[in-house]
């Protein structure tokens, strides 16, 4: 199925295309535009209007056979869980048990959410049971995504949760990167543009998330402070890495130190919350994974293995894709719309 997974990121709307010819990743298409300001948080449309200029340029992008969109929600109007279901149970009676287990873990009344759920496998400690994820979103969010993709010509299929879509991309960088290992419990971290959110991972699966107000405009907020400049000044100094000689010192290590603090403190609150009690590994991404010093600060501080995660280089391109360098150097911002893309297999 051709399935466009589509990121309302907060400084722009990501759109990807995959394909797989036998065990081959293909990327088909890929489009991003930038996010008028204040439009998108956390996922959450501010301003349906404004996207829609943003929404016909990505659909322009994108051949006309492409139509199918899967896009995310994030944040606090998502809630999962895993609970433990009966294996026996099935179809209406797995849903009713499930309602009826949401209505007592959910602080919002049922008829304003919409559950989701995936059979993860079977409990390791009582065969008798379902691992089930269960997710809950407040229904607002994902009829205003559903309907600006709609409005704007895409059919939208699926609304996944953003921690999982990240699940996804980021256990296929590690398999593609020889990194995989079901005993092992990896946190994958994505620090965007005002938000982080952390999905530890065991066997491919998201079975924690958080998500954080903090990401790189953090940083972009140090630097127009340092040096007295507006807000855009030095965003765009930061991108353009124009910034004076001695900016390690004075805003990026400061940045970098406030990236470790959430990440120490999420880690934490992660390994005191269940039975798996350690994280192996981290693998990032997001705009800040791009940081060339963050993955080895976060690695010596934590003393905890951290990669930059970017399966991007891997890939095989189809060639209508035209700025295939640009998306490998940019792959780890791609990678909640490459775990959506990858919801066409
Ligand atoms: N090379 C780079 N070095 C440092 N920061 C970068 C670099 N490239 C992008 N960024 C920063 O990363 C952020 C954008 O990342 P990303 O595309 O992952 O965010 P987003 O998905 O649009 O936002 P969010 O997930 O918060 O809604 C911006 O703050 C931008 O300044
Ligand atoms: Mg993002």
């Amino acid at each position: 199925m051709a399935m466009i997974g589509v990121d309302f990121g907060s400084s722009s709307v990501k759109a990807l295309a995959l394909s797989k010819r036998s065990e081959h990743y293909v990327v088909d298409m890929v489009s991003e535009v930038s996010t008028p300001k204040g439009c998108v948080v956390d996922h959450q449309l501010q301003d349906i209007e404004a996207l829609t200029n943003v929404l016909q340029q990505v659909r322009q992008d994108f051949p006309f056979r492409y139509k199918q969109a899967a896009t995310a929600v994030s944040g606090t109007n998502v809630i999962t869980k895993i609970i433990y279901v009966d294996t026996d149970l099935s179809g209406p009676e797995l849903e009713m048990h499930i309602e009826l287990e949401a209505e007592s873990l959910i602080p919002f009344p049922l008829d304003e959410i919409s559950l989701d759920f995936e059979i993860l496998g079977i409990n390791d400690n009582n065969p008798g049971k379902h691992n089930v994820l269960l997710s809950a979103t407040r229904t607002e969010s994902v009829t205003s995504l559903a309907g600006c993709l709609e409005e704007n010509d895409f059919i939208p299929q699926i609304v996944d949760v953003a921690a999982h879509a990240l699940a996804r991309s980021h256990d296929l960088y590690l398999r593609l990167a020889d990194l995989q290992d079901d005993s092992k419990v990896v946190a994958a971290i994505d620090i965007g543009t005002n938000m982080t959110i952390f999905s530890m991972l065991h066997k491919g699966e998201s079975i924690y998330s958080r998500v954080q107000n903090f990401g790189g405009e953090n940083y972009t907020r140090i630097i127009s402070e340092h040096y007295t400049l507006k807000r855009d000044e030095a965003e765009k100094m930061k991108l353009a890495q124009q910034l004076p000689l001695d900016y390690d010192i004075d805003v990026l290590a400061p940045y970098i130190t406030a990236c470790i603090q959430q990440i120490r403190r999420n880690v934490q609150l992660f390994t005191n919350s269940g039975t798996l009690q350690k994280i192996d590994m981290i693998t990032l991404s997001g705009g800040s994974a791009l940081i060339m010093e963050l993955a080895q600060e976060v690695e010596s501080e934590l003393g905890i293995t951290t990669r930059v995660a970017n399966p991007f280089a891997q890939f095989d391109y189809a060639e209508e894709v035209e700025d295939k360098e640009r998306l490998i150097a940019n792959g780890p911002r791609y990678m909640v719309a490459l775990g959506l893309a990858m919801r066409a297999f």
